[in-house]
């Protein structure tokens, strides 16, 4: 994404930003509270139009004008609401809206055998352990449910995977099976965005970290060359943090 600009009436959201990930590569993607991080990636999703500024696909422009325009160009997008159909079977949710069929004797059935085998081997892929096949998502646990969300996002053969706070409010056992998960994309060789605001979850996954401060990008670093404080320093303008020891789950707010 080259010089990206996004407005919201006299709202600058998004000024001049520029923002890349490389195949097999996860971009941590940090900033404040209303930093335009969401916003960000909605462009990329295709839910936005910017109103300046382009997106790049392996070297060549692309625009987006609806989220399916972005999907079929292998952008997944992972929202935090998941959005998956409580009240439905795991398979279903992961072949919703493209629920393979066969013929017999010329009418279309679903196919629920192959839709069940894939979804076997889509979540065994990504090490998801789910104690009924047959279960409604609803009655899953929250990192179970990311992980359908992730292998969905697989099925549709993405090449880019992009999450928006896929850790936020789980458990710290779940937290770090989601952290497993974004790694076995990676080792696919795919492109991974997280946002996220828990800057040790960042340090433990990413590869490299974009920095946004009031819509504009600060900085992008090597998550190996530099440090928490330097990261945190670029999220709030200060000079000097002190970085708690604890998982913190929001950067500290008094520096706003
Ligand atoms: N649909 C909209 N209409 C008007 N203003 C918007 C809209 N969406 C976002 N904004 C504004 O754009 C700015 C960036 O918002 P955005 O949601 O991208 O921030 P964010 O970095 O995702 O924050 P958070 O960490 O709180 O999720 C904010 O000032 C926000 O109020
Ligand atoms: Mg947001």
């Amino acid at each position: 994404m080259k010089g990206i600009v996004k407005r919201f009436g006299g709202v600058v959201a998004l000024d001049r930003v520029d923002f890349g990930v490389r195949p097999g590569e996860v971009m941590a993607l940090v900033g404040d509270n209303g930093a335009g991080k969401s916003t960000l990636i909605k462009v990329l999703a295709g839910a936005y139009e910017p109103d300046g500024g382009e997106i790049l696909l392996g070297g060549r422009p692309v625009t987006f004008k609806t989220p399916q325009d972005a999907q079929k160009h292998g952008i997944a997008t992972i929202f935090q609401e998941l959005a998956l159909a409580a009240k439905m079977p795991i398979a279903d949710n992961i072949f919703l809206g493209q629920e393979l069929t066969r013929k017999l004797f010329g009418i279309p059935f679903l196919d629920r055998r192959t839709m069940r085998n894939r979804t076997r081997q889509l979540l065994s892929d990504l090490d998801v352990h789910v104690p009924d096949m047959n279960a409604w998502v609803e009655n899953l646990s929250g990192g179970q449910r990311q992980g359908i969300a992730i292998a969905r996002a697989l099925n549709v053969d993405a090449n880019l995977i992009v999450m928006d706070e896929p850790t936020a409010a789980l458990a710290v056992a779940e937290v770090d099976k989601v952290l497993q998960f974004i790694d076995s994309v990676r080792s696919q060789g795919k492109g991974v965005v997280v946002i996220s605001h828990n800057i040790q979850d960042v340090f433990e996954v990413s590869d490299r970290i974009t920095v946004l401060r009031q819509g504009r990008q600060i900085g992008v670093r090597e998550t190996g060359a530099t440090t928490p404080e330097e990261i945190i320093g670029l999220i709030t303008g200060a000079s000097a943090v002190k970085v708690r020891t604890r998982r913190p789950n929001r950067v500290p707010s008094e520096a706003n």
